[in-house]
């Protein structure tokens, strides 16, 4: 279950209905899968091989057809980063990096943790979401955000695209924005 962190208060934000509110209100999409679903072995694995992934990909075949159906989405594909990953450290570093892109990012954790730094409102400013497997979630296109991993630096995803360069990244100048 997602939990919010609102930055300029140190505000949490927990419980299903709480952050479903809240996410609702700032335009994020917010959904669940049932991630029980997934093969034992599949399960918080985070060195799935090609044919491990593409079953992973065939147990949520209905939600993905689902979310596709309803907001466009044409290509999709699994994204596995844990300490397994050549170079972590740097593809974080090159991570934290506010941006936005034309396109609304997409992702299914179903395994790991992650989470989302999103602009708000004005008055609300930048908030987090912790991921955990099952959360889906969507930050709406041209809303400046990043995306990093939590302590354990542990992830599955599945991600949805509309078109492959609806995803490239463009940097987002914010002096509003405090690191830490
Ligand atoms: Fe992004």
């Amino acid at each position: 279950m997602a939990e919010i962190v609102i930055r300029n208060t140190n505000e949490r934000i927990t419980g299903e209905e709480a952050v479903q509110e809240f996410l609702a209100k700032q335009e994020v999409l917010y959904e669940k899968w049932d991630v029980t679903k997934l093969p034992e072995e599949l399960r918080e694995n985070f060195t799935l091989n090609d044919e491990q992934k593409a079953q992973v990909l065939s147990t949520f075949d209905s939600e993905i057809k689902d979310l596709a159906a309803r907001r466009g989405y044409k290509i999709w594909d699994i994204i596995t980063l844990s300490e397994a990953t050549p170079n972590l450290e740097e593809l974080l570093a090159k991570f934290e990096d506010v941006h936005t892109h034309t396109e609304d990012e997409i992702r299914a954790i179903v395994g790991g943790k992650g989470i989302f730094i999103i602009k708000g409102s004005d008055d609300l400013g930048y908030f987090n979401v912790e991921l955990s497997p099952g959360d889906v979630i969507s930050v709406p296109e041209n809303t400046p955000h990043f995306f990093t991993l939590m302590e354990n630096q542990q992830i599955v995803a599945v991600r949805l695209f509309i078109e492959e360069n609806g995803w490239i990244a463009e940097h987002y100048d914010d002096p509003s924005f405090v690191k830490a």
